[in-house]
């Protein structure tokens, strides 16, 4: 990967009279003309409460059932999980001197693991208006303590706690699915069970020309399932539906869930992988934590022959999770290429 300027400080440096050409998308201001004509949509609300305790709800299942169909998103509420060490730890983190960052967590490219931004690989390649962390948080055997930042104190601990909650929403909410799905509960749970867990952590700050940039370039998440925590009150996320970005307002203490393409591939396109970007503003920067949840490496990917009924057939290649990686490192970046590489019958 190519080193590029940490966006942080680019966009604090008061003498900046015009953001670097990398970072101007052409195309951006016309998209955001057609979204101001787009009817007002709103994401899927989703009770975890309404799924699997005394307050069981045939009617949410069947919009969590719908959610994943029709949107690949929804806002996750009543999920239990305790937000405030996390939004008090990674703001604390992204406070932090920029030397002290960058030497407490330096950035490791053979795992892009580490403090830095998003990589890097053309001189022609656009830049994204962020800066951001990447952790390896499960198995707990695959932490690298070298790229976890010692400060503040408490991070550690938060993001190891943090990191346990996930993975219990993530079980509950694949143990539904499967529900949802009509297949075995306990073999789809086991097929993630295993699977690595990976964070990455996003600062955008705000930017002099916000219609001109992206904090994110638009792509669809290539893991399981996805779990986004936002730090701060600062919207931005924007998601592709019925050809339009519908940007999401996220509900205080939501969490907020999409579909990866694994996950598309292993229900034979019932669910779908959604595309995303996000967007910034003038004022105020936008943080965010996204939880990666993969598939154990030791199974294929592809689409799960109970899901196959009869008269229909397969959607995706069958891929081994390798291979799989492989090709996700030379398609990084490049929108929904790597779903539409695993599409059959095109
Ligand atoms: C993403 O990880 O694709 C979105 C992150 C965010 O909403 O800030
Ligand atoms: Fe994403």
């Amino acid at each position: 990967p190519l080193a590029v300027d940490n966006v942080q400080a680019l966009a604090s440096n008061t003498s900046l009279k015009a953001i670097p050409p990398r970072y101007i998308r052409p195309q951006l201001s016309t998209d955001q003309e057609n979204n101001h004509r787009a009817p007002h949509h709103q994401i899927p609300v989703i009770d975890l409460n309404k799924l699997t305790h005394q307050q069981f709800s045939p009617q949410e299942m069947a919009k969590y059932h719908q959610a994943c169909q029709d949107w690949g998103f929804f806002q996750l509420v009543n999920h239990g999980v305790a937000e405030e060490e996390m939004i008090r730890d990674v703001s604390g983190f992204f406070e932090l001197p920029l030397e002290v960052k960058r030497d407490g967590c330096s950035q490791d490219a053979a795992r892009m693991e580490g403090y830095g931004q998003s990589f890097v690989f053309s001189e022609e390649q656009k830049l994204d208006w962020g800066d951001m962390l990447f952790l390896y948080t499960r198995p707990v055997l695959s932490r690298n303590l070298n790229h976890w930042p010692a400060l503040p104190l408490s991070f550690r601990e938060t993001v190891s706690n943090y990191s346990l909650e996930m993975e219990r929403i993530k079980t509950l909410l694949l143990g539904m699915m499967a529900k949802n799905l009509g297949i075995d509960e306990e073999k789809f749970i086991n097929m993630f069970s295993d699977g690595t867990q990976t964070m990455r952590m996003n600062y955008y700050p705000p930017c002099l020309e916000p219609s001109k940039v992206l904090g994110i370039s638009p792509h669809s998440d290539a893991t399981g399932l996805t779990i986004l925590l936002q730090i701060n009150e600062v919207n931005g996320l924007q998601i592709r539906h019925d050809g339009r970005w519908i940007p999401v307002q996220m509900l205080p203490k939501a969490l907020l869930i999409n579909i990866g393409d694994v996950l598309e591939i292993v229900s034979n396109g019932r669910y779908k992988s959604i595309e995303h970007r996000v967007v910034v503003n003038t004022e105020k920067e936008r943080m965010s934590v996204a939880t990666f949840h993969e598939m154990n490496r030791n199974v294929a990917i592809k689409p799960l022959s109970e899901l196959i009924l009869e008269g229909e057939v397969e959607q995706y290649k069958s891929i081994h999770a390798e291979e799989f990686v492989k090709l996700l490192s030379s398609h990084r970046l490049d929108g929904k290429n790597l779903l539409d590489l695993m599409k059959l019958n095109k």
